[in-house]
């Protein structure tokens, strides 16, 4: 678990993140959402220690972060895996030596054990025949499962995803939230993820914090999301009248006042069948 209190961070005279407090959830994939410019970025380099915060406090498990000495931060920063936006491989590597890079960098190992590593975590992140490829020659997609297979090779505790989908198809992108939070379940890792996706955060937000102007605006998931009445949140993610209506359906569901299951051609057919309101309900309706 992560927790934050009070953070802020401004560059020169700008504030950016203006006293946010929250707490990231261990075994979760926890999202930060917001839209650009509300200090998504900066919040997450505050996590992982590449800014300083002008005050407030970050917590790893218990610990404090921001007053740790050098070298217990730099003991924990090998427990933190960081998927960057564009996934910022090394052009010159292949796959594998890109994923044997922080083992290179942070362990002893002998060449044979790095090896095991990095081709188990490829196979665990479904990447196949593509170990001696170049970036270059590899699709969007694969790209990103090379970048979290190389942010998870040491077996992190703690994994940061800045817009792991940015740049792929909704259907790519759906795959890779997938693998991440299967992955989070499967190592039990605190999972933190910058996105503006709304696939993503209906699919996989199990803990969402939305940022506005660099403060908190909400907190919860993506099943009380459908029911925020944070005018400004609501704006943000229904922004079309098409995900307004699908919003308006989604509750009507989860009041139980339409069927989940409902096959559109029988409702279109008669509609009245179809609300599961109470026998008085409809009584009074039709009189
Ligand atoms: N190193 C820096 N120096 C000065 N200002 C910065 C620096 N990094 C970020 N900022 C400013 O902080 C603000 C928030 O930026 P940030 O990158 O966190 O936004 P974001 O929410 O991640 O946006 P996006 O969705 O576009 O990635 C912006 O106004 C940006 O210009
Ligand atoms: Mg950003």
């Amino acid at each position: 678990m992560i927790e934050i209190k009070d953070v802020k961070k401004g560059f020169d005279d700008k504030q950016i993140l203006k006293g946010v407090s929250a707490v990231f959830e261990t075994g979760k994939t926890n999202l930060i959402i917001g839209t650009s410019g509300s200090g998504k970025t900066v919040l997450q380099k505050c996590l992982v220690g590449l800014f300083e915060v002008d005050s407030g406090e970050i917590i790893y498990d218990g610990k404090s972060f921001t007053h740790m000495v050098e070298d217990e931060r730099k003991h924990l920063r090998q427990q933190i895996g960081m998927l960057f936006q564009g996934s910022a491989l090394f052009d010159s590597m292949t796959v594998q030596r890109n994923v044997k890079f922080p083992l290179d960098m942070f362990t002893d190992w002998s060449h044979d054990k790095k090896m095991k590593q990095v081709n188990e975590t490829l196979e665990r992140v479904n990447l196949k025949d593509a170990h001696n490829k170049f970036p270059a020659e590899i699709s969007g997609g694969m790209k990103k499962r090379v970048g979290i297979a190389r942010a998870i090779v040491l077996n992190p505790k703690y994994l940061f995803c800045d817009e792991p989908n940015s740049g792929l198809d909704p259907q790519t992108s759906m795959v890779i939230d997938l693998l991440i939070r299967e992955i989070t379940k499967e190592y039990n890792m605190t999972t933190i993820i910058n996105t503006h996706d709304m696939n993503s955060v209906m699919e996989i937000g199990e803990n969402i914090l939305y940022m506005y102007q660099g403060e908190r605006e909400w907190v919860g998931n993506n099943k009380e999301i459908i029911f925020s009445k944070s005018a400004k949140l609501n704006e943000f993610i229904f922004a079309s009248e098409f995900l307004r209506d699908a919003k308006d359906m989604r509750m009507l569901e989860e009041k139980g006042i339409i069927d989940n299951d409902r096959n559109m051609e029988d409702v279109m057919r008669d509609p009245e069948s179809h609300l599961l309101m109470g026998e008085n309900d409809k009584r009074d309706k039709s009189e």
